[in-house]
């Protein structure tokens, strides 16, 4: 077993409420193994630079129901450029880190995965609004983005019925539609596009026009930004994050959504896009439960010296995987659940 006196901790990637709830989780559970945190600032580019602050209990104990994160973050990617990797490789050496637990989604876990197999001992922990890492079903931040998505599904199902209207939703999810679909099953929508099903008009418009005919002539349409409509460029400048993403928001797929269906059914549509607004705000009680305990087992998993995994929840547990296995793979929507949600759309 390694002996470890002092372990780092950064958030990486899109922030998501709950992270907060993390590193709190973290700091406590480091506390009862006698191990000093240091705060690594704004995700692996902190590593890079040799940013970092101790943080005690005392700088976390307030965090629990904020949103954002106290460590700031940042979409940057060490394996950019090797001599980024060396960089890490030496201020973890610096920094006098035993192990540097890497809070975050696929890419930030990807270069914990990476950092790992170079001699860098790293835990991961599952942070996503988008819900779509592998070997987890759960992922810090998703439980308040779809609160704060439903509820502005209900809110614009208020002014749809006064004004007898659809309204569409453009809710974010990159590659999956996790956040799109909980969105409309859980705000009782009227249909839902997103990006594993190829967007059918046709039986969209159908099932608004009939809805009309039956008596409800109003309705609230989700609809992720990541959907694939044919034809549609991926994202108008072209731009790319560092690990190669591009702006999904940039495309708008809501305003596209709502022509169309202004278009083929000559009922009056509005579009809003929720967008940033789900990543922030205080954390709901389920990413605050989950994180901290997410956090709390990272810690467990340095103790045990059990480098280059995560835990994650699965059945209802905590259950560790190993990034290796967990990370460049999309967890998608299954077929029979996107088949549920359409059930739903009497
Ligand atoms: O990956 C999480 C996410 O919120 C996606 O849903 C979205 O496409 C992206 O981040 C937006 O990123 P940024 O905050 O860099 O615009």
């Amino acid at each position: 077993m390694p002996e470890i006196k002092k372990i780092g901790v950064l958030t990486g990637g899109g922030d998501s409420s709950g992270l907060n709830a993390a590193i709190r989780g973290v700091v406590m559970r480091a506390a009862d193994y006698g191990y000093e945190v240091l705060g690594i600032h704004d995700g692996w580019a902190g590593l890079i630079n040799g940013d970092a602050a101790l943080l005690s209990i005392d700088d976390v104990r307030e965090i629990l129901s904020h949103g954002g994160t106290i460590l700031g973050t940042s979409r940057t990617n060490p394996f950019k450029k090797e001599e980024d990797v060396v960089k890490c490789i030496e201020n973890v050496k610096k920094l006098g880190l035993d192990a540097v637990v890497a809070i975050g989604g696929d890419d930030t876990l990807g270069v914990a995965n990476k950092l790992s197999q170079r001699g860098v001992p790293c835990v991961g922990v599952p942070k996503t609004m988008d819900n779509d890492v592998s070997g987890t079903d759960y992922c810090i931040g998703f439980d308040t983005a779809v609160t704060v998505a439903v509820d502005a599904v209900e809110r614009l199902r208020d002014t749809a019925r006064s004004h007898r209207r659809i309204m569409v939703l453009e809710v974010m999810g990159r590659d999956a539609g996790w956040v799109a679909l909980v969105t409309a099953m859980a705000g009782g929508a009227d249909w839902v596009l997103i990006p594993e099903v190829e967007p059918d008009f046709d039986a969209m418009c159908d099932h608004l026009l009939k809805l009309r005919a039956a008596g409800k002539p109003y309705g609230v349409v989700v609809v992720s930004e990541g959907v694939n409509i044919p034809g549609l460029a991926e994202e108008p400048s072209g731009e790319t994050d560092a690990f190669g993403h591009v702006r999904l928001g940039l495309r708008g797929v809501g305003h596209i959504v709502g022509n169309e269906i202004e278009k083929r059914t000559g009922i009056q549509t509005r579009v809003a896009v929720v967008g940033h607004i789900q990543r922030g705000g205080s954390p709901t009680v389920t990413d605050r439960f989950y994180a901290t305990r997410l956090g709390m087992a990272a810690v467990d998993l340095v103790s045990r010296g059990e480098f280059g995994k995560m835990p994650a929840f699965a059945g209802g547990e905590i259950r560790v995987v190993d990034l290796a296995t967990a990370v460049g793979k999309t967890k998608l929507v299954p077929e029979s659940l996107y088949e549920e949600a359409v059930a739903l759309f009497k």
